[in-house]
C-alpha cells in the first residue's frame, strides 16, 4: 500500500466531514425541464435540509411566531419556533412584544421548557443565568467566584451577553419575527394580495383576535411535502371524502389558485357551495371517495355563516412556514415546522374574534373538527404523507411530475391544477441556487 493509499482509508477530519454535505450539494442537478419536475433527493438529503434552514428559516424571510392574544400581560410568554431554532415571544415590560432565541448565551442550553406561561424574567436551569424579558442579561451566579476562587475576568461585561433578539413585527395581532437585517418590511415581503388577505383573515384591523385553542402533531415526512399539499387543490376532492361528500368543497366549486411573489406564496380561494352536497353531475363520476349515501346529523358542522360577506373560503400559505385556513367559519393558523429532512410538526392555533357571539364560537370550534392531528379532513393529509416519505426516501434519484393545469405558474380557475406547486419550486430553486 501506497502512502496516498493510506490516506484515502483515513476518516475524514473534522473540517472535511463539516463540508461533505455543502459539496455534496454543489453536485445536485435539478432534472429537467425544471419548471415541471422534482427530484425526490431534497426530501431526504440533510444537506439540503441544513441550507433550506439558512435560507428560508434564518434568512430573509420572515416567519409566523404567535399571536399577540396568546400573551396579554407583561411577562407573558409562548415557546415557538422559527424553522429548528427554538424562539420565546413574550409581552415585554413596556408591553411591546419581543421574540427572544431560546438559547443561553452562556453555554446555549434552552431557558425556557415550557410552552405557555407568565414570567418575571427567564433564568436558564442549567447555571443560573438570568434575562430580562427584552433579553438583556440581568446577573449570573459567583460573578466573582467564592471565596476569593474563581469568577468571571474583571472585564466581563453583562451588556455584551444577552440573548439574540430577532426582528419583530405585528399585523392585526398575528406576530411575526426573523432572524435577518435584510428581509424587507412585512408588508412588501407578503405584497398586496396577501396583506390584503391576512387583513381579510384577521378581521379587518377593527377586531380583536380570540384565542379557541391549539392543536399540535408531529408528521413524519419532510417539511416541502405539506407545504405541497397545503397548495394543491388538486388532492383536495379526491383524497378528502369528507370534503366532497357534504359538499362545502368540490372540484365543481368555483375556485382560484393564485401563484403570488414569483410563487413566494399561495392562494386558494373557493366559493362556499352547500348546494352542491350529495348532487350528481360530470365530476362526481371520478370521486371514488364520493360516499352518497352518507349523512350527518349535524350540518351545522359544514354550514359556515357568510361573515366576512363575499362567500367565500379563502386558504392561503406563506412562505416558509405559515398557512391561514378558513373552512367555513373554523379559522386557524397552522404553523409547519421543519424538524430533520424526514420530520416535522404542525402547530394549528384555533381563534375568533372578540366580538363572537356565543353561537359563532360554537359553530367554529365544531367546524374545527375538519382540522387537526384527528381531523375529518386533516387526517387525511397525515397519512398520506407519512406514506409518502419511506418512498421518496427509498429512491431519491426518482422525478416527480407536476403538469397538471400547465407548465408556468399563472393564476388559474380550476381545482385542477399544480400551478400553485410549480410556483414555489420556482421560487424554491431560485433562492436555494438549484
Ligand atoms: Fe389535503
Amino acid at each position: 500500500m501506497t502512502s496516498s493509499d493510506s490516506t484515502t482509508l483515513e476518516a475524514p477530519s473534522c473540517a472535511q466531514a463539516a463540508q461533505a454535505p455543502v459539496s455534496m450539494l454543489a453536485l445536485r442537478r435539478w432534472p429537467e425541464p425544471a419548471g415541471t419536475r422534482i427530484p425526490a433527493w431534497i426530501y431526504s438529503d440533510p444537506a439540503i435540509f441544513q441550507r433550506e434552514m439558512q435560507v428560508f428559516f434564518e434568512g430573509p424571510h420572515w416567519n409566523f411566531v404567535g399571536l399577540e392574544c396568546e400573551i396579554e400581560q407583561p411577562g407573558a410568554y409562548k415557546r415557538s419556533w422559527v424553522g429548528t431554532r427554538s424562539v420565546v415571544m413574550v409581552r415585554g415590560e413596556d408591553g411591546a412584544v419581543n421574540v427572544l432565541e431560546n438559547r443561553c448565551a452562556h453555554r446555549g442550553s434552552q431557558l425556557c421548557w415550557e410552552s405557555k406561561g407568565t414570567v418575571k424574567d427567564f433564568t436558564c436551569p442549567y447555571h443560573h443565568w438570568s434575562y430580562d424579558l427584552e433579553g438583556n442579561l440581568l446577573g449570573l451566579p459567583f460573578l466573582r467566584g467564592a471565596m476569593g476562587k474563581g469568577g468571571m475576568p474583571r472585564d466581563f461585561k453583562k451588556s455584551e451577553h444577552g440573548l439574540r433578539r430577532l426582528r419583530v413585527a405585528t399585523f392585526n395581532g398575528v406576530v411575526w419575527a426573523t432572524f435577518s437585517e435584510e428581509t424587507p418590511p412585512l408588508e412588501d415581503y407578503l405584497g398586496e394580495e396577501i396583506l390584503g388577505l391576512v387583513n381579510r383573515a384577521t378581521g379587518g384591523g377593527g377586531k380583536k383576535l380570540r384565542l379557541l385553542g391549539y392543536n399540535r402533531q408531529l408528521l413524519p415526512s419532510n417539511w416541502k411535502l405539506y407545504l405541497e399539499n397545503s397548495r394543491d387543490p388538486y388532492h383536495a376532492t379526491l383524497l378528502h371524502s369528507f370534503f366532497l361528500t357534504f359538499g362545502l368543497l368540490r372540484t365543481d366549486t368555483a375556485f382560484k389558485a393564485v401563484p403570488t411573489l414569483g410563487g413566494r406564496h399561495g392562494i386558494m380561494a373557493s366559493t362556499y357551495s352547500a348546494s352542491t352536497a350529495g348532487q350528481q353531475n360530470e365530476v362526481t363520476k371520478e370521486l371514488a371517495n364520493l360516499k352518497s349515501d352518507f349523512r350527518l346529523e349535524d350540518m351545522e358542522v359544514v354550514k359556515p355563516v357568510d361573515e366576512m360577506g363575499d362567500s367565500s373560503m379563502i386558504n392561503f400559505s406563506v412562505m416558509p412556514s405559515i398557512f391561514f385556513q378558513q373552512h367555513g367559519n373554523s379559522l386557524a393558523l397552522r404553523h409547519l415546522i421543519p424538524k430533520s429532512a424526514s420530520q416535522s410538526e404542525l402547530a394549528w392555533t384555533h381563534y375568533g374574534f372578540e366580538d363572537d357571539d356565543e353561537a359563532m364560537t360554537r359553530r367554529r370550534l365544531k367546524q374545527a373538527n375538519l382540522m387537526g392531528p384527528a381531523g375529518y379532513v386533516a387526517i387525511d393529509d397525515s397519512e398520506v404523507l407519512a406514506k409518502m416519505q419511506p418512498s421518496v426516501e427509498g429512491a431519491p434519484d426518482a422525478v416527480q411530475v407536476v403538469t397538471m393545469g400547465g407548465v408556468d405558474h399563472q393564476p388559474m380557475d380550476t381545482m385542477i391544477t399544480e400551478t400553485l406547486i410549480r410556483g414555489f419550486y420556482s421560487y424554491y430553486r431560485e433562492r436555494m441556487g438549484l
